[in-house]
């Protein structure tokens, strides 16, 4: 499958979520949930989800759950990203953000709501029972106290300090990373994979997820505000510590080619029908959005 058809059908599957006929009182709340789930993002994690399943020799319709909880899950740490208490942004995925539309009353909940229906869009599938709960578990450990959230604590907690190269690596990897690491290891989860795949896998997407930030924080400075469909300069204004100011420009560029290789290299030696990922891992060193 192509990068493009996964999209479509991660988009098909996720449009079929959270809806509300509109006489009952939460139909709003589901509103907001699918105004930002449905605004149009990439589709990276669940794709990760569904591509390490499918060269785990597993189903991916039956992923499919695993997938959307994954992007439903992400697409939560964008609405409360964006919250003026955190990065204060108001555009994302080329739209007005949560808050913007819905108030950040809504939009909180919004994040909250679908944090808990990734969890139950997980539990209620049918996969195996062991396998789901595999699934579970890798997201809770890549959200809570030592993943996403803890980051997200972090970047906060360090603006305006300079930190070690060290120190920005501790945060991204948990901000970012450990989401990417862990829709790869859902895969194989759902795929019931072995436990040198998983292993791999996290490896992989930890190192893809490091390059991701790094060429995130690029495009907050170099991009195109049409294209990437987020403000430009938001970084600065909030004084995130990011590697632009860290390594320049040409410091991020090299080290991004040099985690993307990287990254290419370990998912060799775990599995071998490994061109779609190795694609997807070239494209997202020089995305432009
Ligand atoms: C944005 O993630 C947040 C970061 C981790 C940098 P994406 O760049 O995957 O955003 P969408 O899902 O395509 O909107
Ligand atoms: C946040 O990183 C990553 C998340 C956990 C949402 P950024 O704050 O750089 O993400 P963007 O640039 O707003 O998407
Ligand atoms: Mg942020
Ligand atoms: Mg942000
Ligand atoms: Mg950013």
């Amino acid at each position: 499958m192509t990068a493009e058809e996964y999209r479509e059908k991660i988009n098909v599957a996720l449009d079929t979520c959270f809806r509300l006929p509109e006489t009952l009182p939460q139909a709003g709340l589901a509103g907001a949930m699918r105004y930002s789930l449905l605004a149009g993002g990439k589709r990276i994690r669940p794709m990760l989800v569904l591509e390490f399943c499918r060269i785990a020799g597993g189903n991916i319709e039956e992923a499919m759950p695993v997938a959307c909880a994954v992007e439903m899950l992400h697409t939560y740490s964008l609405i409360h990203d964006d919250l003026p208490c955190m990065d204060n942004d108001s555009l994302r995925r080329g739209k007005p953000t949560n808050h913007v539309v819905y108030g950040e009353c809504t939009a909180t909940l919004a994040g909250d709501t679908l944090q808990a229906e990734a969890f139950g869009t997980i539990l209620r599938s049918s996969l195996p029972a062991e396998r789901r709960a595999k699934c579970a578990e890798l997201l809770a450990d890549a959200v809570g106290l030592d993943g996403m959230c803890c980051g997200q604590y972090l970047d906060m907690l360090w603006e305006g300090r300079t930190l070690t190269e060290q120190e920005l690596t501790d945060i991204n990897s948990r901000k970012t990373g450990a989401l990417l690491a862990a829709a790869c290891q859902m895969g194989v989860a759902a795929a019931g994979g072995t436990d040198r795949m998983l292993k791999c896998a996290g490896h992989f997407g930890a190192a893809l997820g490091l390059a991701f930030q790094i060429r995130d924080d690029m495009l907050d400075v170099t991009g195109n505000v049409e294209e990437f469909g987020k403000p430009i300069g938001s970084d600065l204004e909030e004084q995130k510590n990011t590697y632009m100011a860290l390594l320049g420009l040409e410091g991020c560029a090299r080290t991004v080619e040099k985690l993307t290789a990287f990254s290419k290299d370990i998912l060799a030696e775990g599995f071998e029908d490994t061109g779609f990922l190795c694609a997807l891992a070239d494209e997202l060193a020089i995305r432009q959005k």
